[in-house]
């Protein structure tokens, strides 16, 4: 029987991911020190309550009990956030992530897969974004991630730990069960705005910028199920123990949705208007992000089982009853 170390796993991908191995029948320690994730979205596993970046915790930890292999959720996730205060970004994305690669290195642990974002690429320079676009992250959220993957790279050159990165985009959808969700305190990320919009437990979502250069307007991103990602992060992990060489991978659908689009569904599966404001655009949103996902999909057999945007709000939206319920 195989036991994964999921860190960050009782956030909103994390939670989902330990759902995905036990349904998988594999073995979970979870570990995360619930700054922001919630101990009620874990469906099973053993939770260990702890700051992953403590070294002589993870020394203990790694000496006393066998994992066949690492995954690394835990992270800060607000862009805006991280132009203000870029010292929280690096020391806990870049900096802590660094402690658990040598504590790996030394406890001779692996394989590991990690949590990275299409917020690498930066502006895009060509759309579908594939993983040979040029890194240019345009804040250190993105900056701070990149930089991980570079001392991935590093290590396995040095060390031989193999990994693969996984290059989220737009994280949507929650359990098709709405056993677990999306539950961020702030919450920043557009469909959870919109449907509690209708709900009315937020006030009328801003719809940011009506002037870009896109069909209507408004910005166009790539929305990816949850559940979709965390088949990906297991594939990944097969991969590396079949022996299958380190790398990064994009996750997408390959389509782009407007910001009115999303709203129109949105309408569409509540049954409701979403109530909204125009606002300006906001900083450093790109007018689009769609990801080529080809690679995880012929290099790692992935088949991404949610590809239309209203079943991935639906799910959305059963988590947001549930949740108010
Ligand atoms: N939007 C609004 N109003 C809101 C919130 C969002 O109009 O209240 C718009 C945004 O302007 C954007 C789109 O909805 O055009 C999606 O915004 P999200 O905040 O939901 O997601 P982002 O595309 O900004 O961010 C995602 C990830 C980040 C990652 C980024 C770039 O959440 O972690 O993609 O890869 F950095």
């Amino acid at each position: 029987m195989t036991q994964f170390l999921v860190i960050g796993g009782a956030g909103y991908i994390g939670s989902h991911m330990v759902k995905h191995l036990l349904e998988h029948g594999h073995q979970v320690v979870v570990l995360d020190d619930l700054s922001s994730g919630h101990a009620d979205a874990l469906i099973g596993g053993e939770l260990i309550v702890h700051d992953f970046a403590d070294r002589a915790f993870l020394d203990e930890l790694f000496s006393s009990r066998r994992f066949d292999g690492v995954f690394h959720f835990a992270s800060q996730i607000l862009v805006g956030e991280s132009v203000t205060n870029p010292a929280k970004y690096y020391r806990a994305n870049t900096f802590a992530t660094l402690t658990l690669l040598e504590a790996m290195r030394d406890h001779n642990l692996g394989p590991f897969v990690f949590s990275s974002t299409a917020a690498v690429y930066g502006e895009p320079v060509l759309i579908p974004i594939d993983e040979a676009h040029p890194k240019v992250p345009v804040n250190p959220y993105g900056a701070s991630k990149y930089m991980v993957e570079q001392m991935l790279a590093d290590f396995d050159r040095a060390h031989g730990l193999k990994y693969i990165a996984l290059r989220y985009f737009n994280a949507a959808g929650a359990d098709p069960q709405a056993r677990m969700g999306e539950q961020h305190e702030p919450e920043t990320h557009l469909i959870p705005l919109a449907l509690q919009a209708v709900l009315g437990t937020r006030p009328p979502l801003k719809l940011f910028g009506q002037d870009y250069d896109t069909p209507d307007g408004t910005c166009l991103r790539d929305y990816i199920h949850v559940d979709d990602l965390a088949s990906a992060h297991l594939l990944a992990m097969q991969h590396l123990q079949a022996g299958g060489k380190s790398g990064a991978f994009n996750l997408g659908n390959g389509a782009g949705y407007s910001v009115k689009e999303v709203i129109d569904v949105a309408a569409k599966v509540t049954g409701k208007p979403v109530p909204v404001e125009y606002a300006p655009r906001r900083d450093g949103d790109p007018a689009r992000l769609v990801a080529d996902a080809t690679l995880a999909k012929s290099m790692l057999g992935w088949n991404p089982k949610y590809n239309d945007l209203e079943t991935i709000i639906q799910h959305a939206w059963n988590w947001e009853l549930k949740k108010n319920s």
